[in-house]
This record gives C-alpha cells, structure tokens and sequence, in this order.
C-alpha cells in the first residue's frame, strides 16, 4: 500500500478536520451561546472527549492498515467476525458530503459573487441567500456538481498522489489566506472586543443544550465517528508516533477555529451587527460588511470563501476516502468502479438534499417535519457519529487486548498517558457520548 509520509499524514488529518466546521459553524454556535464561557467547555471537550477518540481511530487505523471493517475484525480479542458491521459508520460520511458538497457549491457561488457585487443591505443579502437556496435549483445544481467532480478527481488518484499533495498544496495556502485575514482583523478598532467576546466567559448561556452543542461540535471538527480517521491512519507509516500527530491535528484544528471566530466576530462588531446571526452569519451577515468596505470588502470576501472552500475541499476528500478504501478492499474493487458507485451515491443523495429546502419540491421532500437536507445532517451528526464513536470506545476498551495497546503506547509516551487514555476512553467518554445521543433523539429531556 502507498503510505503517506509522516507530513503528509499530519497536513491530510489536518486538512480533513478543518473544514466549515471550523470557519462556519464554530463561530456561529460561539455566537449563539455567548462568547467565552462556551468556549472553555468546547475546549474541555476537545481535550477530554474529542482528542481521546481521535487518538482510539489512529491507533485502530495505524495498527490494523486496513479499512474501516476488516480493522475492527482484525483487532478483536476473538477474531469475531461480527465486528464487520461496524464498516457501516462510512455510509454517514457519504451522507455528510452530500450537502456538505452542496454548501461548498453556495461558498463557490459566493466566490463569484465577490468578484462581482456584494448585498448592499442586511434585507438584500437576506433574500440573495434566501433565493440561491429556494429558488435558483439549475446553479446549485451546477456548482455542486463542480465540488463532486473536484472531489472525484482527487480522489481517484489515490492517497499519496491525490489526497496527500491537494493537502500539502491547499493547507499552507489556506493558512496564509487566514492569516492575511488575522492581520486586517487585528488592526480594525473591534479587535479588541472581538478577543473580550471569545475569551470573557459569561456563564448566563450555558445550559445543557450547550454542552450538547460543544460535544457534538468536538466530534465534528475532529472528523470523528466515520472513519476518516481510522483510513487516514492506516496509511500512517508504521513507526510514526501516532500519539503526537493526533495531539498536532487537534491543536491545529483548535487553532484555526479561534482564529475564524477571532476573524468573524472582529468583522461583525465593526458593522455593529449581532453576534448571534446563526447558519446565516457568513452567508448573510458577512458579504453586507465587506460590501461597505469597497474594492477592499471585495478583495477580502474573495480571501475569505476561498479559504472556506480550501478547508472544505480538503474535508470533502476525507469523507468519501473510507467507503472507498472499503469496497476497494474489502469487494475487491478497482478504485476507479469504487469511486463511481461513492460518487453517484453522494451526488445524488447532494441533489435530493437542496431539492428539499427549493419551494418547489420542499412539500414532497419533507418528512416528519424535516427536510431531506435536515435529515442527512440529523442522522449523521446526532446518529450515526455518536453510535460510531461509543462503539469505538467500547470495542477498545472492552474487546482488544489491553497488553498490545499498552506496549504500542509506551513506545511513544509514558505509562501514565496511556492509563489515562484508557480509563476514558473504557469508562468516561462512552458514557459522555450516550448521554448526548439520547439527548439528541429525545429520549432524556
Ligand atoms: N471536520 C470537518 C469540519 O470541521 C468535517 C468532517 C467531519 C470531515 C467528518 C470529515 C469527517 O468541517
Ligand atoms: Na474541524
């Protein structure tokens, strides 16, 4: 098999874990709950909940150098077969790059736009946007079929050739795009109350349902609970200390989503808009104050959607990088029929889902009160992710041998960060995780 190397592991984990997740949604849920305090229970479950999951998947991944199904089979105590089963957590990342490639065909949109005109007014934009989604049904068409067909053609070059270079190119350039933003953002007036929002925690808008929101937000950005992780890893070069990449890919993905807030919220203030503008922030919101900035406003908007879809296309190759390697495997498939079967399932079930929020087709395509856009989110998101990580967990800690884990770990960190990493992932994390699932399908209230 071809392995990455060791930086190409590292930039293509990094590259799937920052993604819209960073730039989108961590600032508009920061917003929504307040600044601050939210932020230091996110952060709480980066470290506690995500980081240590993310360290199960590379371990699993890197150990066993296969895909998703034949690594829980290969590491089972017992050799049991059943374990195969658990391949069914690559479906969910087929399902989340089917709107996520639509959203990343509304960033393209938004791309041209910016070199155009940009809404002149917070109603303008709102109905620019509120048209794209419910009207313009042909253009979202042809700019998620643009996303599908990029990602298709990275991916069927293969780990090394497609998905390791499109990394090693577009992260450093996203990083140089984030970083010009940084310092425009520095130098506006509303950087410091940007910093105040981000950093000041002001406990009145934690309930439950943020702790809800920062757990679910913690799997998300890390890519968690489809296996990305576990097939990324499997091409981790045997002796890489899997320990410290995970902990580099976490600290990075962390990073870049302060960073985004930063960027965000030092904009929002400076136009004196709401911080709590939700989904819509960096659709609606945003495109109205680089409009008020001039050709500057435009220059930058371009900066920023295009480092939004340099996040996001790095993070759409991830998601269909399992099911691939499955079938390839595991069927005994070429890649090339591999991606075609992948493909139309995404590209299909991406048109159903912006399909179901167009006026024309939302009553026939809505059930039980949700959207099919909605439902691919929910089931994925709120379903599938949390099923797949508390098995995870409980297969690590319950069905591998605890003696082999052990002596892998020591060859790269001390004894106590494995008993650490043991005891939550066997006892803490699962539990943590079972609570927002049932949480999440309404179960407990
Ligand atoms: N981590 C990505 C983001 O933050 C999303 C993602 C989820 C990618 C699951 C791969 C697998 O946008
Ligand atoms: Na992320």
């Amino acid at each position: 098999m071809n392995k990455f190397s060791r930086l190409g592991f590292i930039f293509a984990a990094a590259g799937s874990a920052v993604g819209l997740g960073n730039i989108w949604k961590f600032p508009y849920i920061t917003g929504e709950y307040g600044g601050g305090a939210f932020v230091i229970v996110y952060l709480l479950c980066i470290v506690f909940i995500g980081l240590v999951v993310f360290i199960a998947e590379s371990y699993l991944g890197q150990t066993s150098e296969a895909n998703v199904s034949s690594t829980f089979v290969k590491l089972s105590k017992s050799k049991n077969s059943n374990w195969k089963y658990s391949g069914f957590m690559v479906f969910g990342g087929l399902i989340i790059l089917s709107f996520y490639s639509v959203v990343l065909g509304w960033i393209l949109n938004y791309i041209f736009i910016s070199f155009a005109s940009l809404p002149e007014s917070s109603e303008l934009a709102g109905s620019y946007f509120n048209s794209l989604v419910s009207e313009k049904i042909e253009l979202q068409i042809f700019f998620h079929t643009i996303i599908a067909l990029i990602t298709i053609f990275i991916v069927l070059r293969g780990v090394k050739e497609g998905i390791e270079k499109i990394n090693l190119i577009l992260m450093p350039l996203l990083g140089i795009i984030l970083f010009g933003l940084l310092i425009y953002a520095v130098n506006l007036d509303s950087f410091s109350k940007s910093v105040e929002f981000m950093f000041s925690a002001n406990w009145n808008k934690i309930d439950e349902n943020a702790l809800l929101a920062a757990l679910g937000q913690a799997f998300f950005t890390l890519s968690l609970g489809i296996g990305t992780i576990i097939t990324y890893a499997a091409s981790l070069p045997k002796n890489e200390n899997f320990i410290k990449s995970s902990l580099y890919v976490a600290i990075v993905d962390t990073i870049i989503a302060i960073i985004a807030g930063l960027i965000i919220f030092a904009f929002l203030f400076e136009a004196g808009a709401e911080s709590s503008a939700g989904p819509g922030l960096v659709f609606i919101s945003l495109p109205v104050i680089f409009q008020q900035w001039g050709v500057l406003g435009n220059i930058i908007a371009i900066a920023f959607f295009t480092a939004l879809l340099f996040a996001g296309i790095t993070s759409a190759v991830s998601m269909i990088e399992p099911p691939l390697m499955l079938f390839i495997e595991r069927f005994n498939m070429t890649r090339k029929k591999a991606v075609v079967i992948c493909g139309s399932i995404f590209y299909s079930l991406g048109i159903i889902a912006l399909l179901s929020m167009s006026n024309s087709f939302k009553d026939s395509l809505t059930f039980f009160g949700k959207n099919a856009f909605d439902w691919m989110d929910f089931l994925t998101s709120s379903i599938s992710m949390p099923i797949a990580a508390i098995m995870t967990c409980i297969f690590l800690g319950y069905f591998v041998d605890k003696n082999k884990m052990r002596d892998k770990f020591t060859q790269h960190a001390p004894k106590i960060v494995f008993d650490i990493w043991y005891f939550l992932v066997k006892y803490l994390v699962p539990f943590a995780i079972a609570i927002l699932l049932l949480n999440k399908i309404g179960v407990i209230k």
